[in-house]
């Protein structure tokens, strides 16, 4: 097994699917995978709490979306869809757990073009997680602004990331946690895998989910308890500077649920520490998706 760790007393470990299998061993695809030679496939990450997984029908939904984007038929409804991985999770016993699910267009000798009648690749793991506190997410994170010269397309999640893979390994050289991605006309878009938000005198902003982010579903989620909590929210494109002189700043994600920014670029976000309504946030949403 892939990894195995001791989670409440149990052994845990990394449960895979591949193609109508359920294995403990790692599986193995063809070489002539187009997803291994041309990136060409989908992808979505699913975060469950306490055994149930969250936003579930969301994530099938965005997955059906960034197919047709890629005009890829997927082998199955979006209900069959969302059994298959329910039934896949469930097997794997893992109640705090990353699903990880990838379809490619399939395997066949390399070509550039593909025929329709390809048989995509379903492949899944399920990897179970430590759940971390609410201390974990307010000890707060550090970014680097980065140039975002990705194609206009970043609304369908691909596993082409290589423009993404190399932004965060920039990050993470830099000693940060993740790249801000910063156009050439200085608009700032998300990050190399999660949305971005800021806050100016109260009024909390993301960029419009255009073709130029990937509409996050913790995105959707955050603006929901946002909306709760009696927060003003504008989808509104702002640029690299408003980073410099917001209140506050944080990201999201399927991962990093709603992690504060308190330095970009080497510069103090706010005070150097968390926010007052990105905490109200992030208090709100962490125990919104633990209160299955
Ligand atoms: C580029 C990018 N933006 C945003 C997100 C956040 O999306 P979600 O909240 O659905 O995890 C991700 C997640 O992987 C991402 O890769």
């Amino acid at each position: 097994m892939m990894l195995e760790k001791i989670h409440g007393g149990v052994v845990m470990a990394l449960l895979y699917y591949l193609d109508g299998e359920i294995l403990e061993e790692e599986p193995k695809v063809s070489a002539q995978d187009r997803g291994y030679n041309f990136g060409d496939g989908v992808y979505e990450v699913i975060r469950s709490y306490r055994g149930k997984l969250f936003a579930l029908e969301d994530h099938v939904e965005r997955l059906f979306r960034s197919a047709s984007y890629i005009d890829l038929k997927l082998p199955y409804s979006p209900d069959e869809m969302s059994k298959l991985i329910t039934d896949f999770y469930n097997k794997s016993g893992n109640p705090e757990a990353a699903v990880y699910l990838q379809i490619t267009r399939g395997a066949a000798v390399r070509n550039h073009t593909y025929e329709r009648g390809m048989k995509p690749v379903v492949f899944m793991y399920s990897k179970p997680l430590d759940d971390k506190p609410l201390s974990y997410y307010e000890g707060g994170f550090k970014a680097i602004t980065v140039h975002d010269g990705r194609w206009d397309m970043c609304q369908a999640k691909t596993i082409c990331l290589l423009y993404n893979i190399l932004a965060k390994q920039k990050a993470k050289d830099a000693g940060c946690d993740e790249a801000i991605f910063v156009r050439d006309n200085g608009e700032v878009t998300e990050c190399g895998s999660s949305n971005l938000f800021i806050i100016k005198d109260g009024i909390l902003k993301t960029h419009p989910a255009d073709n130029r982010i990937l509409s996050g579903i913790t995105r959707k989620y955050v603006i929901e308890v946002a909306r709760k909590n009696g927060v003003h929210f504008r989808n509104e494109i702002f640029y690299k500077e408003d980073l410099f002189t917001a209140d506050e700043v944080f990201m999201t994600g399927t991962l990093s649920e709603i992690s504060p920014f308190v330095e970009i670029d080497g510069k103090t976000v706010g005070n150097g520490k968390p926010g007052e309504i990105t905490l109200k946030l992030l208090h709100s949403f962490y125990e919104m998706v633990r209160s299955v």
